[in-house]
């Protein structure tokens, strides 16, 4: 959801800002900007669309010696993506970047504009350099320029990340943060750089702060200031390889094909020879939880729903899961016996981020199932535990989805041995269970050729509708949501019982069901539901290790006997076709259109 970029030193400034917003396009790709400033004068370019578009117009712009820039990538929210909508957003002497939402907008916006002042975009963010040109009218040096820059951050409601330089300090960058990330890096020598993440900084910074919520500061070649209170650096591991692509044609592809391999590292000293453990959680913790709730979004919620299964079946807990932009509103009732998890891939999304609030102002004990150290999600919960799936770029979440449904299911096997909900056995029985993951998401590939060729076959139709039981159904929504979202066709998850309640009114020839049958789970019962709409001339695709006589088209998996087994074979073969389908209508598959990768604003 927008990604911002800052630099202030003696490297080509152009570059170094590009080169930042390269690693943060995933977070939006509307439009692009940046603004760079040399001795007082400032140039701003910016591009509809994709990075390369600003790329190819800033091609022939090059900065010489020491200056400032700040940069944006945008996923747009007030106002269409053009290029007066793009950011850096310019008042009469200065330029602001800004991640977030400026909820009191429309308020300074009538303001300023009785003012005199002419708004030249339909942004939120636009008020914000106005208003900063404002109270800095009379500012004479440092100190009163960010009296005018801290008057102005006060102003503002709602979520922001913000960047802001003037040419009334051309050496310096001014920062806010609330909400939406924001982290700072440095090298000797007075180098800055500014990010949303700290992905563009890796490699280019020795120290890193990631900023908290309410800092306001500036910095400069000699000095950063901030407040409430000083930064607190510390080193950054150049260590994190920088997700590239690999010989595959999209990230998406690459994040499919190292499931096998990133999850071993989800399970390294937790799934043992012979039992689980999980150093993140103390008994101290632990005590007086009974129930469990989750709160998570998109694909991170059907992780949940699908963990909702193994916590009551093992574990004896009962569980409550939901979406987290609902639960924020309908005034929860919150117990502190209650375990409180938020699962998210990025840790910046802002209904998770929250709903976590919520739960901690509430007083409950809260976990973070999450991907992104450092990020706001695992800084505020009370303990976290990382999925360990390293970068993901694709939009469309992959291994990150994998991660977490092993880490919850490693988990319900965790409280199952402590509420002894199940004999050491079995604890036993399920971790050898565990252990053939890798194999099975590395088998599961194997049906990549067959999802290539099956996929020209689904392009058309009125739409989809995946179905399963149990944990297929969770399963059956992911597979939905993968295919809407990159392939823009319309597509619907469905508890497999639940079709003749309704649904099952739009079975034809032209309603595509891609039924999920495995055969450790109500085989036969989802099987009659399948019946249902092949009598109905629905066009089927099983996903099973069974031939089933009347689907149309078939694909096999590998027989097994455990669900969690099944499940994660069936989950690659979702995540392949889906991409497939959408590599064969031409779309753009790790920068689907209209969503960007991390949602930061509610
Ligand atoms: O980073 P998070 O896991 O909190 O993100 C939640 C959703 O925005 C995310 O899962 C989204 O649904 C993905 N695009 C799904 O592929």
């Amino acid at each position: 959801m927008c990604g911002i970029v800052g630099y202030i030193g003696s490297k080509e400034i152009k570059n170094e800002l590009i080169e930042g917003l390269r690693e943060l396009e995933y977070r939006g790709y509307d439009s692009a900007g940046i603004a760079v400033m040399q001795e007082g004068n400032i140039k701003a370019f910016k591009a509809v669309g994709k990075l390369q578009n600003l790329k190819e117009k800033t091609k022939n712009f090059k900065t010489i010696g020491p200056g400032v820039g700040i940069g944006h990538t945008r996923w747009a929210t007030h106002g269409k993506p053009t290029e007066l909508n793009a950011h850096p957003h310019m008042g009469k002497y200065s330029y602001v970047v800004h991640n977030g939402i400026i909820e009191n907008y429309r308020e300074i916006k009538s303001e300023l504009e009785k003012d005199g002042v002419q708004f030249l975009s339909q942004t939120d963010t636009e008020v914000i350099v106005h208003l900063f040109e404002k109270e800095a009218a009379n500012a004479k040096d440092i100190k009163e320029l960010y009296d005018a820059f801290k008057r102005t951050i006060d102003r503002l409601d709602g979520a922001y990340a913000v960047l802001l330089i003037t040419q009334k300090a051309p050496d310096t960058i001014f920062f806010a943060r609330k909400g939406s990330p924001m982290i700072i890096g440095r090298n000797p020598g007075g180098e800055i750089y500014f990010a949303s993440s700290d992905a563009p900084l890796i490699g280019k910074a020795e120290e890193v702060a990631y900023m908290e919520d309410g800092t306001v500061g500036y910095a400069t070649p000699d000095t950063i200031y901030s407040e409430p209170k000083p930064l607190a650096f510390v080193p950054l591991s150049g260590d994190k390889l920088r997700a590239q692509k690999g010989g595959f044609r999209f990230f998406m592809e690459k994040e499919i094909y190292e499931q096998y391999h990133v999850i071993s590292d989800t399970m390294i000293g937790r799934v043992l020879d012979k039992d689980i453990a999980f150093e993140e959680l103390s008994e101290n913790f632990l005590e007086g939880i009974s129930r469990i709730k989750i709160c998570a979004c998109g694909t991170s919620y059907h992780a949940a729903l699908t963990s909702s299964y193994l916590f009551e079946r093992q574990a004896k807990m009962p569980v409550n899961v939901e979406i987290a932009s609902e639960f924020r509103y309908k005034d929860p009732l919150l117990d502190t016996d209650t375990l409180f998890i938020v699962i998210s891939q990025s840790g910046e999304t802002a209904d998770t981020l929250e709903a976590l609030k919520m739960a901690k102002s509430a007083g409950l004990k809260t976990l973070a199932i999450c991907n992104v150290d450092n990020s706001s999600i695992v800084r505020l919960a009370d303990t976290s535990i990382l999925t360990r799936a390293g970068i993901e770029k694709g939009v469309a979440s992959t291994k990150a989805f994998a991660t977490q449904v092993m880490v919850l299911w490693m988990l319900s096997l965790f409280f199952a041995k402590r509420t002894k909900a199940i004999a050491p056995e079995t604890v036993e029985g399920e971790t050898s269970f565990m252990h053939q993951v890798p194999r099975v998401l590395k088998d599961a590939l194997k049906v990549h050729e067959k999802c290539k060729r099956l996929s020209k076959r689904y392009l058309h139709g009125h739409g989809f509708f995946f179905i399963g039981r149990d944990i297929f159904y969770p399963l059956a929504l992911e597979g939905a949501l993968k295919l809407k979202e990159i392939s823009y066709l319309h597509a619907e998850g469905y508890p497999a019982g639940e079709m003749k309640h309704g649904p099952i009114a739009l079975a034809d020839a032209e309603l595509f069901t891609v039924a999920l049958m495995p055969k450790t789970i109500l085989y036969d019962k989802t099987k009659s539901n399948v019946e249902e709409l092949s009598a109905r001339d629905s066009t089927i695709l099983s996903i099973s290790p069974e031939m089933f006589e009347l689907a149309d088209d078939f694909i096999l998996t590998h027989p097994h006997t455990h669900p969690m087994l099944e499940f994660f074979e069936m989950m690659v073969v979702e995540q392949l076709l889906a991409m497939e389908i959408a590599i064969r209508l031409g779309n753009d598959v790790d920068m689907p259109r209209n969503l960007a990768k991390s949602v930061t604003v509610e």
